[in-house]
């Protein structure tokens, strides 16, 4: 079991890669905090799980006072926090000339701050154990942008730089950051995508298929177990080489 005795919050966990990942974290001995804003789902997915294993805590990661509250609770009820997933996100793609200030603001402030949030919450308790892991999720879009994504291409590759400037401030204190840049993986997200612009990334992906969840999900769990103690401010990209 390669997260025996580890607590693990995993934003975004209410469907998609997040879901994938509580489950595969559970697998390996890992109690872990559902933070989803989507509380119907969230509720839902938590009662295919043990209670004393898996909970389900209503978060908008968007929002400071809401983090606060993930953050006492998961103490509160696990009595200490070892890994975060900042893996919530959401799209709102258009082309440039179309894009609103609200698709813009609105996905800023979920992909970036939120991960801002989260991690400026959880990273206290971080430093008092000396140790804990840090994982955040970009995308192929935020390392090589991507047509309709002005919004969440910025935000992804503003969460590389974060990731960058995290492992430099906090490898001394003993916490890992890594960041991990899916392909396009099979989700609501990939769903909403015009089937002929799916198509068309699929023919440039060397493996010829979309990635799956667990793909993604297995990429967190090494940088969440003690084998990845020696990666460090790494993007790794999970996407079928893509762009090689
Ligand atoms: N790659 C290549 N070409 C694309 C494209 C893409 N990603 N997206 C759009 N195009 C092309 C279209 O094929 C179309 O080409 P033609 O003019 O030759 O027909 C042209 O751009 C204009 O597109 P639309 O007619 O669809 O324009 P629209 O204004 O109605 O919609 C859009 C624009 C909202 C960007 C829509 O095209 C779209 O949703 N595209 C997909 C965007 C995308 O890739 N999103 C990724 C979602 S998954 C995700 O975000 C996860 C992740 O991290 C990767
Ligand atoms: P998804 O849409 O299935 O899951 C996203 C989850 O985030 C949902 O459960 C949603 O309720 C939750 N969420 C949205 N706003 C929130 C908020 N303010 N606070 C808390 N939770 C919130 O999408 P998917 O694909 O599982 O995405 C997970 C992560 O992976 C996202 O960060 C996404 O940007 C990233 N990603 C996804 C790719 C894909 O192709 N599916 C590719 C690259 C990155």
């Amino acid at each position: 079991m390669r997260l025996l005795d580890k607590v693990a919050i995993v934003t975004g966990a209410a469907s998609g890669i997040g879901f994938a990942a509580v489950k595969r974290f559970v697998e390996e001995g890992a109690r872990v905090v559902i933070a989803d804003f989507n509380e119907e789902a969230g509720k839902e997915v938590a009662e295919q799980f043990q209670h004393e294993q898996v909970k389900y805590i209503m978060t908008d990661v968007s929002n400071r006072e809401s983090v606060k509250e993930l953050v006492n609770q998961t103490i509160e009820q696990f009595g200490q926090i070892d890994i975060l997933i900042n893996n919530a996100g959401i799209t709102r793609d258009a082309m440039l000339y179309k894009m609103t200030d609200e698709d813009f603001q609105q996905v800023i402030n979920i992909n970036l701050t939120g991960v801002f949030n989260c991690t400026q919450e959880v990273i206290p308790y971080f430093i008092k154990q000396q140790s804990g892991k840090v994982i955040n999720t970009t995308s192929v879009s935020g390392v090589y942008g991507n047509i309709g994504q002005t919004n969440y291409a910025a935000a992804k590759a503003a969460v590389i730089g974060m990731t960058k400037s995290w492992a430099k401030e906090l490898g001394r204190k003993g916490i890992n950051v890594n960041a991990v840049a899916p392909g396009f993986t099979m989700t609501s997200m990939v769903e909403k995508m015009p089937q002929h612009v799916i198509d068309k990334m699929v023919d440039m992906i060397p493996l010829q298929r979309l990635g799956k969840p667990e793909d993604i999900a297995n990429a967190y769990l090494f940088l969440a177990s003690d084998e990845a103690s020696y990666v460090h401010g790494h993007v790794l990209h999970v996407d079928g080489a893509i762009m090689m």
